[in-house]
């Protein structure tokens, strides 16, 4: 398995029939993890689809692979990247890396005047923040 067997695309509406298994693996993995994460509806994924602000990949076979979105708040002026998940039997192969590269752009394309970070008590997703050249910070200020 390698990061070539995948494709990476902005998400759209002939995607929102993966809204629900999207959800579905969010939460198995969330409370695999014991973390507190806010349940997505189907619904809200799917608008997310219909905004262009969700990024999709697909292994070539057409399998579903991950998912991540983009959430604004202040009128745009905060743009995050959220709700990141890569399907568990394509884990470690460098996809959700190639994901937040390709939502990192999708972000700066659509919000270039935006500070963008990401939430995560995750050990994977800082590496891959790091490496894309995020700064830590605490959640307090
Ligand atoms: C976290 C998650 C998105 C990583 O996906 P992935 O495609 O396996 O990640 P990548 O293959 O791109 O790995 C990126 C880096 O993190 C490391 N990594 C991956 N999973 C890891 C883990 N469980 N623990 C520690 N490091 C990990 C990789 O070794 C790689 O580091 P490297 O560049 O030094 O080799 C995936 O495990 C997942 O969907 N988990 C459940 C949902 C979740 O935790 N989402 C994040 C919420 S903030």
């Amino acid at each position: 398995m390698q990061i070539t067997d995948f494709k990476i695309l902005v998400a759209g509406i002939e995607h929102i029939r993966y809204a629900q298994q999207i959800c579905d693996e969010m939460l198995v993995s969330a409370k695999s993890r014991g973390t507190g994460i806010a349940k997505r509806s189907p619904e809200y994924v799917a608008n997310k689809m219909l905004e262009g602000k969700a990024v999709i990949a697909f292994h070539t076979d057409g399998t579903w692979a991950g998912f991540c979105y983009i959430e604004t708040w202040s009128h745009e002026s905060f743009v995050a990247n959220s709700g990141l998940i890569v399907n568990p039997i394509y884990r470690k192969a460098g996809l959700a890396k190639a994901i937040k590269n390709r939502i990192f752009a999708l972000s700066r394309e659509k919000y270039p005047d935006s500070k963008i970070f990401g939430l995560t008590t995750g050990l994977a997703v800082m590496k891959i923040n790091s490496e894309l050249g995020y700064e830590p910070v605490t959640y307090s200020v």
